[in-house]
C-alpha cells in the first residue's frame, strides 16, 4: 500500500508486495522490477486485501496485475481509450532515420513510429510478436524496437525493404521482401497483434499535378511501385478490396486467439464519387473477425484546398480510420 502512518499496515503490504515478487514476477512489466524498492502496493480504497496493482508515481497512475493485455497504467490505458485523436508530427518524427539514409524521405505515404508505438503499447505487452503485412520504410518495426517488442513484416518494394532492414537490422530474419498475400508460407510464429496500412486503394495513380511536381523536382517517389502485385496499381475498386482483404483474412490463423488487427485506412474519392474502403473493408473482415471500434486519426494541420468552390460540396479528407478488429474465435 502506499506508505500510511500504520506501522503494522506497511509491514504486512511490504510482505504481500514481497510475495508478489515471488510469485508473480512475469506479471510484472519491467520498469517495475527494475526500480522495484519504490513501488508500492495500491487499492484504491485501502484495502490490503483486495490490493492487486502497484504503482511508483501516483501521477502515472498503478498498474493492475489482472491486465493481461498490456504493461500499461490505468490511467495510461483510460487515456488512449478516446475514439479520435490528432496527430500530424509525420515528417518531423522521421529525423533520426533521415541521418541513416536520406532516401527514407522517397516513401510517398510513410508513418510515423511514435504514433504506431502508442497502438503497440496499448495492445501488446513487451516482448510480444508485432506483423506489420505492408511495412514501408517500417514505423512499425521501428515502434517495435523502441518499445521492445518483436517484429515481423512483408514490403514488396525491395528499396523499402532495403531501408527497413538498415532501420532495424535486429528483425531482418523476421521481415520479407515479397507479397504480402504470401504471408501463410512464411513460417512465422503466432502473432500477437497486427497493424499496418495498406495502399489507399490506387490514389497515389491520381494524385495531382501539384503533388507529383512537387516530388519529383526533389527525386522523390509519386507511387510505391509498377509491379502489378502491388495493391497501388489495381484500379478495380472490387479486385482492390478483395486482394486487400484476402491478405487479412489469410492470417487469421497465425493470430494468436483474443488478438487485434488494427488496420489504418481511408475513404477515398475517385471520379466525383466517394468510395467507402474503410466501411467496406469493415465488411469484409468480420467474416472472420469482430469489428470493436473505429479510432479516428485527425491531422488537423493539413491545408485545405477550395475543392468544389463556389459551386458543390466537395470535403478536404483530413482523417483516417484506425479499423480495430478482434481474432474471437
Ligand atoms: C501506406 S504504405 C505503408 C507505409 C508504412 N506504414 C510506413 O510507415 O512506412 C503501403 C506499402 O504497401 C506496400 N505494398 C503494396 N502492395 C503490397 C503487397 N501486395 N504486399 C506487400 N506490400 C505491398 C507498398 O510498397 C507500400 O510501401
Amino acid at each position: 500500500m502506499m506508505p500510511v502512518l500504520d506501522e503494522a499496515m506497511n509491514r504486512a503490504a511490504k510482505e504481500k508486495l514481497d510475495n508478489i515478487r515471488r510469485e508473480k514476477a512475469h506479471l510484472i512489466p519491467r520498469r517495475y522490477l527494475e526500480d522495484w524498492e519504490h513501488v508500492a502496493l495500491f487499492n484504491p480504497t485501502g484495502d490490503l486485501e483486495r490490493a492487486n496493482a502497484i504503482l511508483i508515481n501516483p501521477q502515472d497512475g498503478a498498474y493492475d496485475l489482472n491486465n493481461k493485455l498490456n504493461d500499461l497504467t490505468g490511467k495510461d490505458w483510460t487515456k488512449f481509450t478516446s475514439s479520435w485523436f490528432v496527430f500530424n508530427a509525420l515528417q518531423s518524427d522521421l529525423q533520426q532515420e533521415r541521418d541513416l539514409d536520406p532516401h527514407i524521405e522517397d516513401h510517398p505515404a510513410t508513418f510515423s513510429p511514435t504514433m504506431i508505438s502508442n497502438f503497440v503499447n496499448f495492445f501488446t505487452k513487451e516482448g510480444m510478436k508485432v506483423l506489420d503485412p505492408f511495412c514501408g520504410i517500417g514505423s512499425t518495426m521501428e515502434a517495435c524496437k523502441r518499445t521492445g517488442r518483436m517484429g515481423y513484416g512483408t514490403e514488396l518494394n525491395p528499396k523499402y525493404f532495403n531501408l527497413i532492414l538498415k532501420r532495424v537490422p535486429e528483425f531482418k530474419d523476421n521481415i520479407f521482401n515479397c507479397d504480402a498475400a504470401l504471408i501463410p508460407q512464411l513460417n512465422l510464429p503466432q502473432i500477437d497483434f497486427c497493424i499496418s496500412s495498406p495502399p489507399y486503394w490506387d490514389i497515389l495513380n491520381r494524385s495531382t499535378r501539384d503533388f507529383e511536381a512537387k516530388r519529383e523536382r526533389h527525386n522523390l517517389d509519386v507511387k510505391y511501385s509498377d509491379t502489378d502485385n502491388d495493391l497501388g496499381n489495381i484500379s478495380d475498386y472490387d479486385t482492390f478490396m478483395n486482394k486487400l482483404a484476402s491478405i487479412y483474412l489469410n492470417i487469421y490463423d497465425i493470430m494468436r486467439k483474443d488478438s487485434y488487427l488494427v488496420v489504418i485506412i481511408k475513404n477515398v474519392k475517385k471520379g466525383g464519387l466517394m468510395y467507402p474502403l474503410a466501411w467496406d473493408l469493415a465488411k469484409l473482415l468480420s467474416k472472420k473477425y469482430v469489428l470493436k471500434d473505429e479510432k479516428i486519426w485527425i491531422q488537423d494541420k493539413m491545408g485545405l484546398a477550395p475543392y468544389g468552390y463556389p459551386f458543390t460540396w466537395a470535403a478536404n479528407i483530413i482523417h483516417h480510420y484506425c479499423l480495430i478488429f478482434r481474432k474471437e474465435k
